[in-house]
Order: C-alpha cells, then structure tokens, then sequence
C-alpha cells in the first residue's frame, strides 16, 4: 500500500530518504499485493546504506502496508539482505552441497588467506565482507562465489588473489 507523499519516520531517528522512498513507492506499483515488493524494497535500502538497519524494518513495513514482524522476517530469511555494516565488497562462498564436493574448503580457506579475515568478518580496510551463503543456483559451476552480483565458477583456489583484484 503506497502513503504517497507523506514522510515516514521510525523509532532510532531513522528516516527513508526521498529517493528510498520514491524507489520503493514504484517498485510497488509493480505489484498488485505491495507484500510481494518487500524483498525488492530492502533491496532497494540496502542499495543506498549498503545494509539495511533495524531501524528501517518500520518505515518500510508501513510502506508495504504489513506488519514490522513480517518484514524483519523476510530480512532475516533472505541471505542477500546484510543487517549489520558490510565492506565495500561482499564475497559469499556457496557452503552448499555441491560446492562441497567440488572443493568448497578449499576455497573458503583460500578466501580467508587471502582477505586475512574468518567468515562473517570484513577487512580492516573496509574492502571485503567474506560470507558463507546457500546454493547460488549455479551447481554446476562449484566451487562458486559471488562477488557483488558477480557469479565466479568454478573458482580454482589459487586464483582468487587475481580474482579480487579488480574489486577496488
Ligand atoms: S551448491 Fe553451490 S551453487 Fe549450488
């Protein structure tokens, strides 16, 4: 359910920008039930902050017209929405049980060398979140990661100095 132009504000001060709110007002319209928009509208924070706060569970849930509980679900449940700060980057390391037979240890370990952090840590330099993630969809490419919105696979362990390189 669309407020139009009346400003949302939450509890912990926190308050949707004009383009959050712009951006999840038309992503709405896309649907005839605004509760199927709601992955696609914390996306759409996430885009903005790089993570979606608690704060913003509230304002967005009145936007889509459903409960805060029903929202902090959806954003507990869905892996690729980040609930705490993250790096510049977000490297997540398919855990599932293809990837674990093509060699996900490996790859995990090779990631955590590399980056000098465990999983669910972020760089010093605030470059790299390294992440462990379920089935990316794409099994037959394992082991796979993905970083950003980049699907790499399958990833051989001693490329993946080179592989983030360009990830500045
Ligand atoms: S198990 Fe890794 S992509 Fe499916």
């Amino acid at each position: 359910m669309s407020q139009g132009n009346m400003k949302i504000v939450a509890t912990d001060s926190f308050v949707l920008s004009d383009a959050e709110r712009h951006e999840i007002e038309h992503e709405i319209g896309h649907y005839p039930d605004a509760r199927a928009a709601s992955i696609e509208a914390l996306k759409i924070v996430q885009k903005h902050r790089g993570w979606v706060p608690d704060g913003a569970i509230t304002p967005v849930a009145a936007m889509l017209g459903i409960p805060p509980p029903d929202l902090e679900g959806v954003a507990t449940f869905y892996s690729l929405i980040f609930r705490h700060p993250v790096g510049r980057h977000v490297v997540k390391v398919c855990d599932s049980i293809s990837c674990h037979l093509t060699g996900y240890e490996e790859l995990r370990d090779a990631f955590v060398a590399a980056l000098g952090v465990r999983l669910g840590e972020t760089t010093r330099d605030g470059r790299f979140t390294l992440l462990p993630i379920c089935c990316l969809g794409a099994c037959d490419r394992g082991a796979c990661v993905m970083i950003d919105d980049d699907l790499h696979g399958p990833v051989d362990p001693a490329q993946v100095k080179q592989l983030l390189e360009p990830y500045a």
